[in-house]
């Protein structure tokens, strides 16, 4: 028989606090991290260098030309102690900082709507639970990619929460940050991943609904940890 390893899914929004609390799991368990936002992430900034979403991101998107570009993709993602999350490696050379910012997220939310560019990540994320343990951090983990993972969890906050969230993050970074904008953005970002054809973000059926609205990132971690281990998952 097949050797089949844990699978944990976290699914929601951006700025719920998935990232943290997939990267503890990881950690705890000695479990491979799954970034499955970061692969969206790198086929949206490629496909933004290629020309194929125009100077400012918003011309009609070329389905096929996506497809192509996501197929000559090889990605790794190292885990990065420092930083409390992945490195990630696209064919050969690391991937900065940059693919991280907002901006890159509105690429990587227009191109997620694509049923191919999402079918050939789909086999990606599939290969990588063959290996070992694995906690998934995504919008369609438990719905689509790992429809039999063992413990899954939809971890949500407002949007004027996440909104106050990432203008701390970037105020303490030593940056400027607009309330209304990034509010704004983030309820445009939510509306595409939640009401596209194919994968929307939603929970699965049998997913923890959790509301990290008012919940400290210690919380949340502790939360999720006692669901892992009602399901079976031994720290
Ligand atoms: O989690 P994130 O902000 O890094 O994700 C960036 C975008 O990628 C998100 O707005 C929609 C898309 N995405 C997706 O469609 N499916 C996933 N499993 C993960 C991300």
């Amino acid at each position: 028989a097949v050797q089949r390893y844990p699978v944990i899914c976290i699914d929601g929004p951006s700025g719920a606090g998935k990232g943290t609390v997939t990267w503890r799991l990881a950690q705890a368990l000695g479990y491979q991290l799954l970034d499955s936002g970061a692969l969206y992430r790198i086929v949206g900034l490629k496909a933004f260098e290629a020309g194929l979403l125009g100077a400012d991101g918003c011309q009609d998107i070329d389905e096929q030309a996506v497809l192509a570009l996501t197929q000559g993709l090889d990605i790794v993602f190292v885990p990065n102690e420092a930083s409390g999350r992945v490195d990630i490696i696209v064919n050969g050379d690391a991937v900065g900082e940059q693919v991280r910012n907002e901006t890159v997220g509105g690429y990587a939310s227009k191109i997620a709507v694509f049923p191919k560019v999402r079918q050939a990540l789909l086999t990606l994320q599939q290969k990588m639970a063959s290996r070992s343990g694995l906690v998934a951090d995504g919008r369609d983990m438990g719905t689509v990619v790992f429809p039999d993972a063992d413990v899954k969890v939809f971890l949500t906050a407002s949007a004027k929460a996440r909104a106050e969230r990432r203008v701390t993050q970037l105020l303490n970074a030593g940056q400027t940050a607009d309330f209304e904008a990034i509010l704004a953005t983030i309820k445009a970002r939510d509306e595409r991943d939640e009401n596209r054809a194919t994968a929307p973000s939603k929970p699965a059926k049998d997913a923890l609904l959790l509301d990290s609205s008012c919940l400290d990132a210690d919380s949340v971690y502790a939360q999720v940890k006692k669901y892992c281990q009602d399901k079976g998952i031994c720290f």
